[in-house]
């Protein structure tokens, strides 16, 4: 009784998830026009092979059946034989014609899919992906779209079975509607069976994806360089190998449950297909025995009924497939459904070239989406053309937000940040990320060549060696490369990969630089980026990155103050606003937060 509201919701659901078939097959077209309509007419030519095998055979019977009782053989048996070959051998053929268009259109639709969901997670905000609820909906986004090949065949099948059902059921109908009746009522119970378990395997499928999200982490987990080390020293092989079979021990035992009941339901259900079947060939074989049929006639009855049933059968779970892939499918289209709220607005200004008075942030507040702690609290500061600042504070305190609010990764909650006495968010954000060059403090380590390490700071230099090898030089990160050996700058860089050589901490971290200054911009933000550099290195690549950055704007985050003092300004941060600001000298005249950390930290040098 309980279960009642939930299985008439579940077939509201199943439903409207054919709202998802349009969709679907529109990417299917777009994946592969040709392929489509080849394998389309494929499928028409196979679907009118088997009726016309019976016909055939029908007529092969009754010749056979009239020559032995009334005339000698005639020609005509033969020329029927012959056509029967040539149907089966082209029966052959087209069902290898259409594996291949399948195997085809499944290539290509799971590039397409596969190619779209990158280049739609990548335009999404940041905030995004601060939400598990994005996580899990990407996750199944991502298998759906290499998973849901099944349904691309499964609507192919349905063409193909629904126009050999139709031609079997006109035909059968000629001869008897009454066999027709019996048919369709045997095989509908095993539709709604199959339906139903589709619709629960969905759910279940849908209830698990956080659980197989810790899964996958902890596999990763347990097979990354990265935690290899904490892993061994800290004992935590069993932690985790305990925690991975809990949990797919849980998944394990939902699986089974559900098949079990699903065998089950599904063999009895089946025992009604096939008694509907017998009840329609008993009433063919009385009609037979009473001489209203030939025997020709009853062979094909007989043919056609038995392949009506199975594939009106097929048709139905065919159908029910589709409906539950479809459910599937949700995610996916609610993905790309998804739009990026920091975006470009229509009639967006080009980025300011010369950039003239510079960023200015006006009373900015900012949360993290589910926090209710304001990082940031009505901040104000300025940043003015040809200025190196460098900015200060504690962990925690809120330097590296506002670099992210700088670059527009995210919008203030209150207030505004305003570039040229404009709006940040009048500005077409691609063309203000050409402006901007940053090195975050999780500065990405790719696991591909030293060259394209470097190249991504703008891609288009990717072909471009004197380019990369200049900002490579800027960096230091030429020294670098001259130890990778004959490779050079085409060395594999990482572990991932046979070739690849991994680099230190610092090493990367001059790798990562040679990126801000390929890029060219007029801001540059270093965020962190020197923490693994001993302090003599860091003075030197800092040195280097003030000389380079004279006359341009530069934002620096730095907690060594031999660094910090290069600045022109130095903004000291505490509790979401500027406590102090001004320059080396004058912060240390002035006795407050910044002389106190100064005193700290030299202190510790002496
Ligand atoms: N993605 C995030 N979601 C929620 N809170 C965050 C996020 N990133 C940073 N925070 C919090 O915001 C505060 C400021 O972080 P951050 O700007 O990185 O500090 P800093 O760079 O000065 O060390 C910290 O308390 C941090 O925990
Ligand atoms: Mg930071």
């Amino acid at each position: 009784m309980k279960e009642a509201p939930e299985f008439w919701s579940g077939w509201r659901d199943r439903l409207s998830a054919l709202r998802n078939v349009p969709t679907v097959l529109h990417y299917v077209w777009e994946s592969g026009r040709s392929v489509v309509v080849a394998g389309l007419l494929a499928r028409v030519v196979a679907a009118l092979l088997p009726p016309a095998l019976f016909w055939v055979t029908k007529l092969i019977i009754d010749t056979i059946y009239n020559i032995t009782i009334h005339q000698p053989v005639k020609h005509n048996l033969w020329w029927l034989v012959a056509a029967e070959f040539s149907l089966a051998l082209a029966g052959g053929l087209v069902a290898r014609g259409i594996d291949y268009t399948d195997a085809l259109l499944a290539g290509k639709y799971m590039n397409y899919i596969s190619v779209r969901v990158m280049e739609h997670a990548a335009s999404l905000d940041l905030i995004a992906y601060e939400d598990p609820v994005f996580y899990d909906k990407l996750e199944r986004a991502r298998v759906q779209a290499t998973d849901r090949l099944y349904m691309i065949q499964a609507m192919g099948r349905l063409v193909q079975q629904v126009i050999t059902t139709v031609t079997l059921s006109i035909s059968i109908m000629l001869f008897s509607p009454w066999l027709l009746l019996i048919l369709i009522v045997g095989v509908i119970p095993a539709f709604i069976g199959e339906t139903h378990f589709a619709f629960l395997g969905y759910a279940k499928n849908f209830r698990q994806t956080p659980v197989r999200r810790q899964l996958d982490y902890l596999r990763i987990l347990g097979g990354s360089k990265e935690a290899a080390k904490e892993l061994k020293l800290f004992g935590l092989k069993n932690f985790l190998t305990g925690k991975f079979k809990r949990l797919s021990d849980q998944v394990y035992e939902e699986d089974i449950a559900l098949a079990k009941k699903k065998g089950t339901a599904g063999s009895f259900l089946s025992a009604i297909g096939t008694a509907g079947y017998y009840t329609a060939y008993i009433y063919a074989v009385w009609r037979t025995v009473t001489g209203a049929f030939s025997l020709g006639t009853l062979t094909f009855l007989a043919n056609a009924i038995r392949d009506a049933s199975s594939n009106l059968q097929q048709t139905f779970s065919t159908l029910s497939t589709i409906a539950d892939q479809a459910l599937f499918l949700t995610d996916l289209i609610a993905f790309f459904d998804m739009k990026p709220t920091i975006r470009t607005k229509p009639n967006a200004l080009p980025a300011p070239r010369p950039i003239l008075q510079g960023f200015e942030f006006q009373n900015v507040s900012f949360k993290y989406p589910g926090s209710d702690r304001k990082v940031l609290n009505g901040l104000n500061f300025a940043l003015r053309p040809g200025e190196r600042v460098a900015l200060i504070g504690e962990n925690g305190e809120g330097k590296t937000t506002i670099v992210k609010l700088l670059t527009r990764l995210y919008d203030p909650v209150e207030g505004r940040i305003l570039l040229d006495g404009i709006d940040l968010r009048e500005y077409d954000l691609e063309d203000l990320y050409k402006e901007i060059g940053v090195i975050f403090q999780d500065y990405m380590r790719y696991e591909m060549t030293a060259r394209e390490n470097i190249a991504v700071g703008r891609i288009e230099y990717l072909d471009n060696l004197q380019k990369v090898q200049e900002s490579a030089r800027k960096s230091m990160a030429n020294e670098v490369v001259a130890k990778l050996g004959a490779a050079g700058y085409d060395q594999m860089l990482g572990r991932r990969f046979e070739t690849g050589v991994d680099l230190s901490g610092g090493e990367w971290q001059k790798v990562a630089l040679a990126r801000a200054y390929l890029r060219d911009a007029q801001l540059l933000i270093l965020d962190e980026p020197t923490s693994a550099l001993d302090a003599r290195s860091e003075y030197e690549v800092f040195q280097r990155f003030a000389e380079l950055t004279a006359g341009k704007m530069a934002v620096f985050i730095s907690h060594r103050f031999s660094t910090v003092r290069m600045a022109d300004r130095i903004v000291v941060l505490e509790n979401g606003r500027i406590a102090e600001e001004g320059d080396h000298e004058y912060l240390t005249s002035l006795g407050g937060r910044y002389a106190e950390m100064f005193e700290l930290q030299a202190a510790s040098y002496r």
